[in-house]
């Protein structure tokens, strides 16, 4: 079976594009990642897709007028490249609608919240200052609303007592690394039906237990 022609779109360090190459790596992984675009010249993702011999293409959006001029180079290239599915992974660029509408039920993302709670920036402190006691992360397919789309996999992290934002980022990015292979298996394999907001998954099925934070026992005697 050929493989889902993948391009990983990225601005920084890059962990999720690795757990995304070492997937692949696998041939019987439905997806192949071909390509990586980067906004930035200093992404160490960059290095990454060259150590794992995959094209890096950087376009860089500082050399554009606008927002529509940056997202059409960037959707020729792809289009050039005869790009099937695309994962945004820590891509810190606001995308068009247009380029969402071309791009529709073929372009994922990682978010690392309990979507639709926190979108956005500054995520893990503004999870520790609500108060909640878990957090998690998400891959969806994207919609023009910012952090938006039919949910494909989620998975729930604690927020402890004492966390910081970076420890729970940590935490977090352990899970992303997971899930976002996992999704991208699922979508390429063509196991996933978009019926409205929400999207329907074959061959999966939910788990029976439900988790509780703070853990131990409950029946503390008082
Ligand atoms: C991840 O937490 C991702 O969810 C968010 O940005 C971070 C990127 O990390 N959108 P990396 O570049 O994949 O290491």
């Amino acid at each position: 079976m050929a493989r889902v022609r993948t391009a990983v779109l990225i601005s920084g360090s890059g962990s999720n594009l690795q757990a995304l190459i070492d997937a692949a790596r696998d041939p019987d992984f439905p997806a192949e990642i071909v390509l990586v675009v980067s906004n930035r010249v200093d992404a160490y993702g960059l290095e990454r897709a060259q150590a794992a011999g995959i094209a890096a293409k950087i376009i860089d959006h500082k050399q554009f007028q606008n927002r529509a001029d940056f997202d059409a180079a960037l959707d020729r290239h792809l289009r050039q490249a005869n790009i099937a599915l695309i994962c945004l992974a820590g891509f810190m660029r606001l995308l068009t609608a247009d380029f969402v509408a071309g791009w529709r039920d073929r372009l994922m993302n990682i978010h690392p919240s309990l979507l639709p709670a926190f979108p956005g920036l500054n995520v893990h402190q503004r999870a520790i200052d609500s108060g909640a006691r878990f957090s998690g992360c998400t891959v969806h397919l994207v919609r023009a609303e910012t952090d938006s789309g039919p949910i494909l996999a989620q998975a729930v992290v604690p927020i402890h007592q004492d966390d910081t934002a970076q420890s729970l980022a940590m935490r977090i990015l352990v899970q992303e690394h997971r899930i976002y292979p996992f999704a991208l298996r699922l979508m390429a394999a063509g196991h996933v039906t978009i019926k409205g907001d929400r999207a329907f998954i074959r061959t999966v099925s939910a788990p029976t237990q439900a988790m509780i934070n703070p853990d131990g026992r409950m029946d503390i005697g008082v």
